[in-house]
């Protein structure tokens, strides 16, 4: 089968960074399906596993943690899905990716395509939609209460909203919630696609988020959802935070923060990590099976809509290559697609 993988950790700009190989078609086991992959997504995982280091793989290592495809054969234990079906996914971190033509997955973590989407407009969401439903519902645990409105709205602020996750996360937020949606962006372009998806205000991150939200008579947020760079807005959340409020961070630190700094205000911090279920197969990894499909309903009854923003084809490592230095960018807005194989 066709594949894109990596021996060495390259910078993009390097022709060997990531190459066009043969690899053989893997066979599916127990609960696996094996998903003949017709469209995928780049996210910032790509290019951290792929970041420069002094290191070699003994095997073609294959990236890519989102996908959309047809079951191609099942596992002996696999029964969520048969073959024919249509599914996205964004699969294990431990195990080999999507930029592949054929994939192995786990059953339960797959989700059934929407049916009102193309192949590009779906690969768009599966990674960016689990991280933002697990990050406000199972780690901020805000109520998805959209319907019975009992109290007084509360307040969540979205730092990174233009960009794959706080695309689906506005979203999310405002159609399935009664908070107000404060995002971040600070390009007109990225200002503007926070609007178009329901934000109710947007702020600069690269201004203070303090002084904006304070000439907008907000003292503070219920919710923090921190979507980027976590070391630059830790004390700008620590102030912005309500006594008693939730923040939810899924960047990882690369120094040390002040974590006394949440405590007057008894403020709980979480970390959100997509690949958790699936990389210690936790008793609940079906839930991710469950949120897809969610989110499959909420795209076909026209609740959500797709974050595709750009797409290129075929799925080669020419066109990956291209991928990785947009995401490296840091200024995505929306996501990336990768369609089709070359014959
Ligand atoms: N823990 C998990 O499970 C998980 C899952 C997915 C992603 N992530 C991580 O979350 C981060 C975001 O992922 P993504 O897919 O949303 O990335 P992305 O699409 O590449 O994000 C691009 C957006 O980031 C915004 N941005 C750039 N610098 C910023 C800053 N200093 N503060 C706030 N926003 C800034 C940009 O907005 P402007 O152009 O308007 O500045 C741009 O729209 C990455 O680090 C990724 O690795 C973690």
């Amino acid at each position: 089968m066709k594949a894109v993988a990596l021996k060495a950790y390259l910078p993009i700009n390097n022709p060997e960074s990531l190459l066009d190989v043969e690899l053989d078609t893997p066979s599916p086991l127990g609960r696996d399906l094996l998903i003949a992959v017709s469209a995928v997504s780049v996210n910032p995982v790509d290019t951290k596993v792929r970041a420069p280091k002094d290191k070699i793989e003994p095997a073609y290592r294959v990236l890519g943690w989102d996908a959309v495809g047809r079951v191609i054969s099942t596992g002996p234990d696999a029964t969520l899905f048969k073959v024919g079906d249509e599914v996205f996914y964004a699969g294990s971190i431990a195990r080999p990716g999507s930029n592949s033509e054929f994939q192995l997955v786990d059953e339960r973590i797959v989700g059934r395509k929407p049916t009102s989407l193309s192949n590009a407009q779906t690969a768009a969401l599966p990674l960016t939609a689990i991280t933002a439903w697990e990050g406000l519902f199972d780690r901020l645990q805000i109520a998805q209460n959209k319907i019975k409105e009992t109290e007084a709205p509360k307040t969540l602020l979205i730092i990174g909203g233009a960009g794959g996750v706080g695309s689906i996360a506005i979203q999310l937020a405002k159609q399935l919630t009664n908070v107000n949606v404060i995002a971040t962006a600070s390009r007109s372009e990225s200002i503007d696609w926070c609007k178009s998806l329901g934000a109710d205000l947007v702020i600069d991150h690269r201004g203070s988020m303090i002084e904006q939200l304070r000439a907008q008579h907000i003292d503070y947020v219920d919710y923090i959802f921190c979507l980027n760079n976590t070391d630059q807005h830790w004390q700008a959340m620590a102030e912005l935070i309500k006594p008693q409020g939730h923040i939810c961070s899924i960047v990882e630190l690369s120094g040390a923060v002040d974590l006394n700094a949440l405590k007057n205000k008894s403020v709980s911090f979480t970390w959100e990590l997509m690949f958790t279920r699936s990389l210690f197969e936790t008793d609940d990894m079906i839930e991710q099976h469950h949120l897809l499909n969610r989110i499959a309903d909420l795209v076909d009854t026209g609740a959500i809509k797709t974050t595709l923003n750009k797409t290129l084809s075929p799925i080669n490592a020419d066109n990956l290559r291209t991928a990785h230095a947009q995401i490296e960018s840091g200024s995505t807005v929306g996501k990336l697609v990768l369609e089709g194989w070359s014959s």
